[in-house]
């Protein structure tokens, strides 16, 4: 890789760090980016990715930003883009964020813990385990959130990239043929989708384990108060994203945008769905779609 947009992105993100961040209350913050983005002991293509994720963040605030009216945000999915967005967001904006994880077991728990009055955290699992086994161990769909598996076939083309990652190696792909082709074979046997389930079990075994058993999940109570979302940021579980979607889709209001993290399968096999699904539907219209790293970040409008 050419050293020069390397050294470009770290100045833009010194800039960008500087503009945001108010020194001494965000010395933890600021440390914490040094270890994930400016550690110079790591690979400058490791580097390059963490600051490139950092702008995605950073380029998903801006759409929210400009959208009018911005008064209620939901983030599934904890961390730096939550500290990316409360700073960027205006101060007026109510902004709810979900995880499980305690804010105390974050690496930047420090800088979390200290915008618990402009963050409304919820601490809780999304879903439980019965959700997530009802959508992925189901028989392989006719259709998702609408749209019908042959759709879904065609433009889940442009959320598959061959690469590697743990799903590719356990998805096994055979070497002598396009993994990309090979990828969405997988995903629609007969032209149907198939159940990530079976696709991957061990990974869908280990995110189901964590999951409470039966119950009610922490994303239905936040669904059951008052009131539509001028945005969602969704970049939670890696199984559970795409039960995510079909709940919140219906309550971000006419206008507002769903924003994606992790968009390619299989370096991922969080949105790939949702956003193959909002590519096929004209209720949707992708206003942005990022490349710049790996993990991919899409921004939709949602149109009727
Ligand atoms: C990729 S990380 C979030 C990244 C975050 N947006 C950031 O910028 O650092 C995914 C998060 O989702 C949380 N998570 C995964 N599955 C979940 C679920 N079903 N319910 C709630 N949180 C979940 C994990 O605890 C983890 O913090």
């Amino acid at each position: 890789m050419s050293a020069a947009p390397f050294r470009w992105s770290k100045k833009i993100l010194r800039a960008v760090i500087g503009g945001l961040l108010r020194p001494g209350d965000d010395d933890h913050l600021v440390q914490g980016l040094a270890k994930i983005a400016l550690d110079v002991r790591r690979g400058q293509g490791k580097q390059l990715n963490a600051l490139n994720v950092f702008f995605q963040y950073a380029t998903a605030a801006s759409f929210m930003r400009n959208l009018r009216p911005l008064a209620r945000v939901l983030e599934l999915g904890t961390g730096y883009s939550t500290l990316l967005y409360a700073r960027l967001l205006p101060p007026e904006v109510v902004l709810v964020s979900l995880d499980a994880k305690p804010l105390a077991d974050y690496d930047i728990g420090l800088p979390l813990s200290r915008l618990t009055r402009r963050v409304r955290f919820e601490r809780g699992f999304t879903i439980t385990r019965q959700e997530l086994a009802a959508f992925h161990e189901a028989p392989d769909r006719e259709s998702y959130a609408g749209v019908p598996a042959a759709a879904l076939a065609t433009t889940a083309a442009g959320f598959v990239r061959a690469g590697t990652s743990s799903y590719a190696t356990h998805l096994n792909l055979p070497p002598d043929r396009d993994p990309a082709q090979e990828a969405l074979q997988r995903l629609f046997p007969g032209g149907r989708l198939a159940g990530l389930a079976r696709l991957l079990p061990k990974d869908y075994a280990a995110e189901a384990a964590v999951l409470p058993a039966s119950g009610q999940g922490a994303l239905a109570g936040l669904l059951a108060e008052p009131g539509d979302f001028d945005a969602v940021f969704l970049d939670c579980g890696e199984f559970s994203t795409a039960v995510e979607w079909l709940a919140v889709r219906q309550r971000i209001r006419i206008g507002g945008l769903a924003i994606f993290h992790d968009i390619y399968f299989p370096k991922s096999v969080k949105s790939f769905l949702p956003c193959a699904a909002m590519a096929a539907s004209s209720d949707w219209r992708i206003l942005y779609q990022d490349r710049s790293t790996p993990q991919g970040l899409l921004v939709a409008e949602r149109l009727a």
